[in-house]
């Protein structure tokens, strides 16, 4: 098994010095956190490596690509237009902003960075194309390359794709806010499993899928036409043991001892951030400003180190960021330090991660206080280098790291007041209370480390390529369908025992729009001179007959409390009153005023509330909580809830789909089931073996075969009522 890395910009960025190029590890959480992995697997690495290639001649490209591909990297070369446009433009001036709830940094509507975007990605893809063998496991990864899988996907359509987002998910409320906002969707839906940190960015994902591309979930899984797909939380680790390992090492053992004189017995509070303005850096500013304000016994006793790493210096709200923050530190080293005593300690550039573990281990405090974070494992590295012994983090609940590192001293960074209280517990806290807290979380930041991040992801996407596999098998193509129909020919006694609504004609907004068209009572017609046909529905029975009376068909009504044999009366098969109906149906009405777009439909043997035409989210609720209240009332009463598709349904009890059919396959040798819903469930499920059960529609089910969808259901159906029998 072979990787495929896909990622905007490589782990290495290179510059070209006195002629030669030379590189340097880029820094941020992706880089970091998947080179971890990479390091461990046979693969390779797709992105871009930094440079602009209009400075580059052919020479020089070669030089790179021969110098990258030593370690496994594959660039992609960009122009200085491309970077402009698509790194510096849409994904660092509308998607990084808008998807950390900067809305009014955001550029919408530059139709020259979305153009590049497109382009971009375009590139990424056909590098992917070209370098893929069979088997290949292909891995994008964050917001730069959202379109990349589904452009892979239309050119090799059962490659193995995964896609993680390293940034948080929007709410759909903000989410929405961009144009292009449906692309992007379709782009990452492209990709078999996209897995985000948390649970709340996976959340507002499927509720902007659904509301924006109008596909559904159940339990994080979605059908994308043919395919079944996975979005869920994979919160990212780091390599924990390297950290562990490297705190031991006797290099930083020596360098720890340097810095340890350089603070007097002073303690340290320590600050590691990209300049983002993401990261809160200002604001935590001004949340030191007024530590010292209110506690001013602390003014020589402790120091801030500021570490900041230079990032995206071309964007211009970085830019005003970094002329802020400069400031600030400035007024407040002006108004606290004194002979000796400089309060913030502000480091513009980066570090090798060996440098910054020292540190990591004499800081007293780390205090990591992003205004939005994707996950943040600069407080998961100052976790493992601390190993539980001592050291507290004071960590922004906005930080996608608080939902696993909830002993933290947690903050709003918005409070100033509330963080510079916080910096003065952390630092004042008990040793034992700080033990066990850090214990905690060092325990949690060993055990979900990076690799078992990687491992988790690939593994469940193995698991649903297993399942396409399954899947694939019970399509019902060339072959099974030939047999079919040889089966119905030489049949004696054939029975079709067709569902309606999904399966011979596609869902619609209401239900009295789905009235047949000429086509299918064709079908039906031509059919019923071959086979017994039997239209087994929800409906009621005086809809059935007007739109069904005039062909040579038998019926199941209201799926199963009523049949009609050919030419015959309608028969019940329930003997009770429906006097029960008058409890059920002002609840339903009533929930069905509160929820814009619901209503009811009653039947002779059920009442339904429908709610395909309400606001998804606020019908949801309702659903459930009008379920609740149905399923107090009926207790004790022979009659039972139905939660179908889009519709709460109660019905007597004891009446399916199935029982009803049953009563339509005696002696028949050639039997036809098929239906899209779950209770076409019971139906399949009560088939003798030799039946051909069909579920419309590429889900789970007790059926044997699958057909796509109502197309090619009706043309199934067509090709088996046009046979000659004679052969
Ligand atoms: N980092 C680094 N050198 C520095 C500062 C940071 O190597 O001078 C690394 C740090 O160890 C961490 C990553 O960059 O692994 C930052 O990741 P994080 O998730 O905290 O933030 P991001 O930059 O991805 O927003
Ligand atoms: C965040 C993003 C990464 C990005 C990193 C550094 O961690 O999720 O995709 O690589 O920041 O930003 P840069 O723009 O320098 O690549």
């Amino acid at each position: 098994m072979r990787y495929i890395i896909v990622s905007n910009r490589l782990p290495v960025t290179v510059s070209r010095r006195k002629g030669q190029f030379t590189t340097k590890k880029s820094v941020g959480g992706l880089a970091t956190g998947v080179s971890a992995v990479f390091e461990n697997s046979e693969g390779i690495w797709i992105g871009w490596p930094g440079m602009a290639s209009d400075t580059l001649s052919m020479d020089d490209r070669e030089e790179l690509e021969m110098l990258l591909r030593r370690d496994g990297f594959e660039p992609v070369f960009l122009s200085s237009r491309d970077i402009a446009g698509y790194y510096h433009g849409y994904s660092n001036k509308t998607l990084w902003p808008l998807f950390h709830y900067f809305a009014n940094y955001t550029v919408f509507s530059d139709s020259e960075m979305w153009k590049r975007y497109v382009d971009v990605n375009r590139k990424f893809a056909k590098k992917i194309i070209a370098l893929y063998r069979d088997g290949d496991i292909i891995w994008v990864h964050d917001y730069h390359l959202f379109l990349v899988p589904q452009m892979v996907r239309k050119e090799i359509p059962d490659a193995t794709i995964g896609f993680f987002l390293h940034i948080p998910f929007p709410s759909y409320e903000v989410f929405r806010l961009l144009p292009e906002r449906k692309e992007l969707l379709e782009g990452v839906l492209g990709a078999d499993l996209i897995g985000f940190h948390t649970y709340d960015y996976v959340r507002h994902f499927l509720s902007s899928v659904r509301r924006i591309v109008g596909i559904e979930h159940h339990m994080g899984r979605l059908w994308v036409g043919k395919r079944q797909i996975k979005a869920s939380a994979f919160p990212m680790g780091i390599d924990t043991d390297r950290f562990i390992k490297l705190a031991q090492s006797s290099s930083v053992q020596k360098k720890i001892e340097n810095y340890r004189k350089k603070l007097h017995g002073r303690k340290l509070v320590l600050s590691i951030d990209r300049l983002d303005y993401s990261k809160g850096i200002d604001l935590r500013l001004k949340a030191i400003e007024r530590f010292f304000d209110k506690y001013p016994k602390m003014r020589e006793k402790v120091v801030f180190a500021l570490i900041v790493v230079p990032s995206r210096s071309q964007v211009e709200t970085y830019q005003d960021m970094k002329e802020r923050i400069d400031k600030l530190v400035g007024q407040i080293n002006g108004k606290y330090g004194g002979w000796g005593v400089i309060p913030i300690w502000y480091m513009y550039k980066s570090f090798p991660q060996e440098d910054l573990v020292p540190l990591y281990a004499l800081a007293d405090v780390a205090l990591i206080t992003p205004i939005r974070d994707g996950m943040n494992l600069v407080a998961k590295e100052y976790i493992a280098v601390k190993q539980g012994e001592s050291g507290m983090l004071v960590l922004s609940e906005m930080a996608g790291a608080a939902a696993e590192l909830g002993e933290a001293v947690l903050v709003n960074p918005m409070d100033t007041d509330g963080v510079a209280d916080a910096i003065y517990e952390a630092l004042t806290m008990s040793i034992e209370e700080k033990r066990e807290r850090m214990g905690k979380m060092f325990e949690r930041v060993k055990k979900w480390n990076v690799h078992r991040w990687a491992e988790d992801f690939v593994e469940r996407l193995e698991g649903i390529k297993d399942y396409h596999r399954q899947f694939a098998g019970k399509i019902l193509t060339g072959k099974a369908k030939k047999q079919l129909k040889d089966a119905f020919i030489s049949a004696r006694k054939r029975v079709l025992l067709l569902d309606y609504d999904g399966t011979l004609t596609k869902i619609v907004r209401r239900p009295e729009y789905a009235k047949p068209d000429k086509e299918i009572k064709d079908i039906l017609k031509r059919l019923s001179d071959k086979a017994e046909v039997v239209i087994v529905s929800g409906r009621d029975r005086k809809t059935l007959d007007q739109w069904f009376g005039d062909l040579p068909v038998s019926f199941v009504a209201e799926h199963g409390a009523w049949i009609k044999h050919k030419g015959k009366d309608w028969n019940t098969l329930i003997a009770i009153p429906s006097d029960w109906k008058n409890d059920i149906r002002p609840i339903m009405e009533l929930y069905a005023d509160r929820t814009a777009g619901a209503f009811v439909e009653e039947k002779e043997h059920a009442i339904a509330w429908h709610y395909r035409m309400a606001l998804p989210e606020h019908a949801q609720v309702m659903a459930a909580e009008l379920k609740e209240v149905l399923m107090s009332l009926i207790s004790g009463k022979d009659l039972e809830i139905i939660d179908g598709n889009k519709v709460i349904e109660v019905r007597v009890a004891g009446i399916n789909k199935g029982i009803a059919s049953s009563r339509f396959i005696e002696d028949a040798d050639f039997i036809l089931a098929a239906g899209d819903d779950w209770t076409d469930e019971d139906m399949f499920e009560a088939m003798p073996e030799h039946a051909w059960t069909i579920k419309v529609g590429p889900k789970p089910s007790k059926a044997k075969w699958i057909v796509e969808d109502v197309d090619e259901m009706r043309s199934l159906l067509n090709e088996l009522s046009t046979l000659d029998m004679t052969k």
